[in-house]
């Protein structure tokens, strides 16, 4: 795949502040923290944007449950949105509001460009709206009066500004069909093909104020307010200077950005509103769009506030630790697939890859070290000047010498999953390397083959903690530490050198880096 070899530009939808972060939610943000910090590693500038979707009537009515001026229901939301993401360790680069003014002056100008060229009319309009989704759904889609989902719709009758968006559908399926990175999984892209082969409507873009104050005003129509999404797509370009002529610089920059990682239930908003908006605009489509899969509850379904039960991300980060848990959801959830979440899959998880596999490196290695060679690094020099001939010492080098190029193919093919799976392979075979050659025995004969040994098992704790560091930043960073190797820069050259461990490099055996998690 394309993805350039400066810039990756990604982007998490903006979360509907009538709900606090749960799983689902932190999945998405997780994810996306976690590409961001690869593609930084891979060298490229990066720019990661997240934030919080304020107006629409899903909105104003949880203000109105609690008793608060929307604003100020707003303004705790993004609140709590931001402790969750510090507390799970996401390096945003901006949280986005749609409460902004320059983001309201943005939509603002779009929606008069849009009316100026004659892409905005208005008609009376009646329809069934379904206020969870934020969307009107044809009566031929309800299922027993509901949505296919069993949410409630009402029925309203009003005057509407409408978007032309059916002028743009040959537009968009031939961006599609010229693009196959556009959409991704495939699966998913096949989903909106066939979607677009049904004649296009055109874009309800505006509510009255009569029934919803809570949004942007239409420029040219004071009694009216944006649709909630028509202004909260709009973010992925305002964020980056989009419509605001000082930035035009950033703009330049940033658009069309790289990733927009979304879950599967908002991809035709995201498929179709938002990249025929863009064309009407004048502004290319974003490079790519990946729906992501569901976090299910215990009976399969979406884990969703609606739908009752929720896993609050940090009870399970008290079980294992953030990383622990950033680690379980992207290296058991292949991205793109629903997939289940309990406390113990986390926990067995975590156990069998970080404390056992990980951890025992470390510490047999640290250990013997400590006991055999006074806490330093011999250097291959002192230890016969070369890896010895060995078969598995062979293969373990020309393993470790691959795995960085297995794991960034993985990455940049929207498969981070299977790229922990190279690292994990690599600690396989370390480990059965220090099985095999039992280097505690071996000290007691062969001293510098045991020094080579646990040479090369230090080379391949260093390299995975390097490659795993945008996944469990914290603990990948101490374990670099431990190493000796906090001075060195976390760049993609670095993981491409072997040796790195310079010569008599302090290495600490310290507490289990990993402490393994009896269940109660
Ligand atoms: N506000 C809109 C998005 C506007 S983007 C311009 C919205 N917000 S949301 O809060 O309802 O959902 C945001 C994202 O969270 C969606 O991508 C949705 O798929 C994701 N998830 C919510 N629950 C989820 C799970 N249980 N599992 C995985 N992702 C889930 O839609």
């Amino acid at each position: 795949m394309s993805l350039g070899n400066d810039k990756f530009y990604i982007t998490t939808p903006l979360y509907y502040v009538n709900d606090k972060p749960h799983v689902g939610t932190a999945y998405c943000t997780i994810t996306a923290d976690v590409l961001n910090r690869y593609h930084k590693l891979f060298g490229r500038e990066t720019f990661f944007l997240t934030g919080v979707d304020e107006h629409g009537q899903k909105c104003q009515q949880a203000a109105q449950k609690r008793g608060l001026e929307p604003q100020a229901h707003c303004d705790d939301m993004a609140l709590r949105f931001k402790e969750a993401w510090q507390e799970l360790n996401i390096d945003y680069d901006l949280f986005f509001r749609t409460t902004d003014d320059y983001h309201k002056q943005g939509v603002q100008k779009s929606l008069q460009q849009l009316l100026d060229q004659g892409d905005i009319y208005s008609k009376d309009y009646s329809g069934w709206y379904c206020v969870s989704d934020e969307m009107f759904y044809p009566e031929k889609d309800l299922v027993d009066g509901k949505t296919p989902e069993g949410k409630e719709v009402i029925w309203i009758e009003e005057k509407n500004y409408f978007f032309k968006m059916s002028k743009y559908q040959q537009a968009l399926i031939q961006h599609i069909e010229d693009h196959p990175d556009f959409i991704h999984p495939e699966s998913r892209r096949n989903e909106v093909l066939g979607f677009l082969r049904q004649p296009l409507g055109d874009l309800s873009i505006s509510r009255p104020k009569s029934r919803l104050s809570w949004g942007v005003e239409i420029p040219f129509d004071p009694e009216h307010v944006t649709y909630v999404w028509f202004d909260a797509l709009l973010n992925y370009a305002t964020a980056v200077g989009f419509q605001q002529p000082e930035r035009q610089k950033d703009f330049a920059k940033w658009w069309p950005a790289s990733f927009h990682l979304l879950g599967k239930d908002i991809l035709t908003t995201h498929a179709v509103y938002w990249p025929t908006m863009l064309m009407a605009l004048g502004v290319p489509p974003p490079k790519t769009l990946f729906a992501h899969g569901w976090i299910l509850n215990k009976d399969q379904g979406k884990m969703s506030k609606s739908q009752g039960e929720v896993i609050n991300p940090l009870d399970l980060k008290n079980l294992v630790g953030v990383d622990g848990l950033r680690y379980y959801l992207v290296r058991d959830i292949h991205l793109g697939n629903d997939a289940p979440i309990s406390e113990e899959l986390v926990v067995n998880r975590y156990n069998t890859d970080l404390a056992n596999n990980m951890g025992n490196l470390y510490s047999r290695s640290s250990n013997l070290i400590d006991k055999y060679f006074a806490g330093v690094t011999p250097s291959l020099m002192d230890v016969g000047g070369h890896w010895g001939e060995d078969p598995s010492a062979v293969n373990l080098i020309e393993l470790l010498q691959k795995t960085p190029e297995l794991l960034r193919r993985e990455v940049e093919a929207f498969s981070p999953s299977r790229a922990l799976e190279h690292v994990v392979q690599l600690l396989n075979q370390a480990n059965k390397y220090l099985e095999e050659t039992a280097p505690w025995k071996m000290a007691k004969e062969d001293l510098p083959g045991a020094g080579r040994v646990l040479l090369l098992s230090l080379e391949v704790l260093r390299l995975s903690a390097l490659l795993l560091y945008p996944v469990m930043p914290a603990k990948m960073e101490e374990l670099l530490s431990r190493l000796g190797q906090s001075q060195e820069p976390k760049d993609w050259s670095r993981a491409k050198t072997f040796p790195a461990i310079a010569p008599s490099t302090p290495i600490q055996k310290g507490s289990p880096l990993f402490q393994r998690y009896q269940a109660s």
